[in-house]
């Protein structure tokens, strides 16, 4: 009984492999390494470079290594990219995601669990935001996301097949262990950037709107700690082994920091001024993005325990310190 986990060599991925490996899984990774770091995968853990579209390789994959539970973190994440390259997006979301499934619906594997997002919510959905509040998302990255959830859906009904939806927020910090991180040198995140701006990695750190209808301006995110994200993912592969039907679970702690809160957070930790940019919104991105965890703590029993934004800019200072030594 092995785990699949594909994009184990990103950021997400990476952690939750260690997560996995550390409770004594068999884990195998299937990564193409675009975006990925091959030193970033566990030693613990096998590993494949390829792709996790390509349905004979996952099959074949998935007989060598008795895989009985995919977990699908491989895809494209940027919302503004996405805006710009919509197609590659569907291309590497959507439909390489539909091959995935294929093979496993094929193969027997029945456990399935797939990152989507936040932003597949409509932007005039009640926050903080349930399940089932109504979607409609805005990007061609969310778009693509929500697509595949629809697809896990009606494969669900149509099949045995037990697939898991958890829902992202905004996933921030650092293995406390130091033993991987947020490593893509194109990384567009705020907490990452703003990691580059303090280490002069980067000249300025740039605040995209100041207009949003929030309390201060700028656009409110919900952000959780990566270590505390893989052990939802830890719950949600006990939960579908235990038997649980498909469910779609909300990632976050329940409230919201604005850009210039985690600004000040940032500043706060490092003792100094960062260099700041205010300029015009960025396209594709929503005021604020607050989930309700209710239904993730109530039925998988998620705990949180780095549920702190100071220690998740910590953690993500000294990765990229690390990082850039
Ligand atoms: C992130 C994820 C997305 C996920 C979503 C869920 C990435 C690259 N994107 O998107 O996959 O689905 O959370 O909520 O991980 N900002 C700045 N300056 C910057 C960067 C960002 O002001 O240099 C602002 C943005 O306008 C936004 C906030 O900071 O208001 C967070 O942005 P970002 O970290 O890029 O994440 P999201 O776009 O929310």
């Amino acid at each position: 009984m092995s785990v699949l986990v594909t994009g184990g060599a990103g950021y997400i991925g990476s952690h939750t492999t260690y997560a996995l490996v550390d409770r004594g899984e068999d884990v195998v990774v299937l990564d193409n390494l675009s975006t990925g770091t091959r030193a970033l995968v566990s030693e613990k853990a096998a590993f494949v470079e390829g792709e996790a579209g390509d349905e004979a390789l996952v099959r074949r994959v998935i007989a060598a290594h008795g895989v009985d539970a995919v977990i699908h973190f491989a895809g494209s994440i940027v919302v503004p990219e996405s805006v710009a390259k919509p197609l590659a997006y569907y291309a590497n979301n959507t439909v390489a995601s539909r091959s995935l499934m294929e093979a496993c619906v094929e193969s027997g594997v029945r456990h399935f669990i797939f990152s989507s997002t936040a932003t597949v919510y409509d932007e005039n959905a009640r926050q903080p935001l349930r399940e089932d509040e109504p979607k409609n998302p805005i990007s061609p990255y969310a778009r693509s996301k929500l697509m595949t959830e629809w697809m896990l859906e009606d494969a669900a009904r149509a099949h045995d097949f037990k697939p898991m939806v958890l829902r992202y927020f905004n996933v921030a910090g650092a293995d406390p262990k130091g033993r991987t991180g947020q490593s893509s040198p194109r990384a567009t995140h705020l907490i990452k950037r703003a990691a580059q701006a303090a280490l002069g990695r980067v000249p300025h750190l740039d605040i995209f709107g100041t207009d949003y209808p929030t309390p201060d301006g700028t656009g409110v995110r919900d952000y959780i700690h990566v270590s505390d994200l893989a052990e939802a993912h830890l719950l949600a592969l006990d939960a579908l082994r235990a038997g649980a039907g498909p469910t779609a679970y909300n990632c976050g702690y329940g409230h919201g920091a604005s850009v210039r809160e985690v600004i000040a957070t940032v500043e706060q930790v490092l003792g100094r001024k960062l260099p700041v940019r205010e300029g015009p919104r960025r396209p594709g991105d929503p005021p604020t993005l607050i989930s309700d965890p209710t239904r993730i703590k109530t039925v998988l029993k998620w705990q949180p325990r780095h549920d702190d934004l100071t220690e998740i800019v910590r953690s993500a200072l000294e990765w990229e310190r690390r990082f850039n030594a």
